[in-house]
């Protein structure tokens, strides 16, 4: 088990920078764990012990506004950390993380976390640099909110699930795994009937294409 949660640390960008040794001493604190699909890890408000990696699978980060709508704020894959910024607060938790599907993460705690970030200021640099990226796309996201109408929310989602999730087949195309569409509806902010519509239209349009359980998006879909 440590041999396979030597080889995921290597592979997660925040952990990048870290010599062989500091990866031993790492392999040493954090835990796998298994869970299935549409397990909620931690609820938006709960007190915050540990910080998580994806290792395999695909998390959706939630906030439900008072009357239970959801909103999907950003879907995380395999190498992406979760679970920081109520560490770095001390605060509770900012959202709710689900599973989107059979997912393992490593989980570490808080005091060792926090230690890995006092002894080792290259990881505070790169933890910068994620959170930066996320503001920016929140910064997107919410342009995008403000600026677009609900065909153009749809393009700018898909393109962005695109850059983040895809698997580039190098003919123009680019293949994801398909999202419900009442997840896609739960990102952009509108209804899942609406989200089926336009998918439709741009099937029609042939910017996409849905097979099975996945989907091939145009590159140049907003062109
Ligand atoms: P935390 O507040 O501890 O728990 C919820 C987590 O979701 C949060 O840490 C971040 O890791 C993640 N998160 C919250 N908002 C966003 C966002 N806009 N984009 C990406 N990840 C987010």
């Amino acid at each position: 088990m440590s041999d396979r949660i030597r080889e995921l640390l290597t592979s997660v960008e925040l952990f990048a920078e870290m010599n062989d040794e500091e990866i031993d001493d790492l392999t040493l604190l954090a835990q796998i764990k298994k869970l299935e699909k549409d397990t909620c890890i931690f609820h938006a408000g709960d007190p915050a012990d540990a910080v998580f990696v994806v290792a395999s699978g695909r998390v959706k980060v939630v906030i439900t506004s008072s009357d239970g709508k959801e909103f999907i704020l950003t879907v995380l894959g395999p190498g992406q950390v979760f679970g920081e910024m109520a560490l770095l607060e001390s605060a509770p938790r900012s959202a709710s993380v689900v599973t989107l599907s059979a997912v393992e993460v490593l989980v570490i705690n808080r005091s060792d976390f926090q230690r890995l970030l006092d002894s080792n200021p290259r990881i505070s640099q790169r933890l910068m640099a994620i959170l930066s990226r996320r503001l920016r796309r929140a910064n997107s996201k919410m342009e995008s909110l403000a600026y677009m109408d609900v065909a153009g929310r749809l393009a700018r989602y898909l393109l962005d699930l695109a850059r983040d999730h895809g698997q580039r087949l190098g003919n123009g195309w680019v293949v994801v795994r398909r999202p419900t569409h009442s997840d896609i509806a739960h990102s952009i902010g509108t209804s899942r009937e609406t989200v089926s519509r336009l998918i439709n239209e741009f099937e029609e349009g042939f910017a996409l294409v849905n097979k099975g359980k996945f989907t091939y998006i145009r590159e140049n879909l907003l062109e």
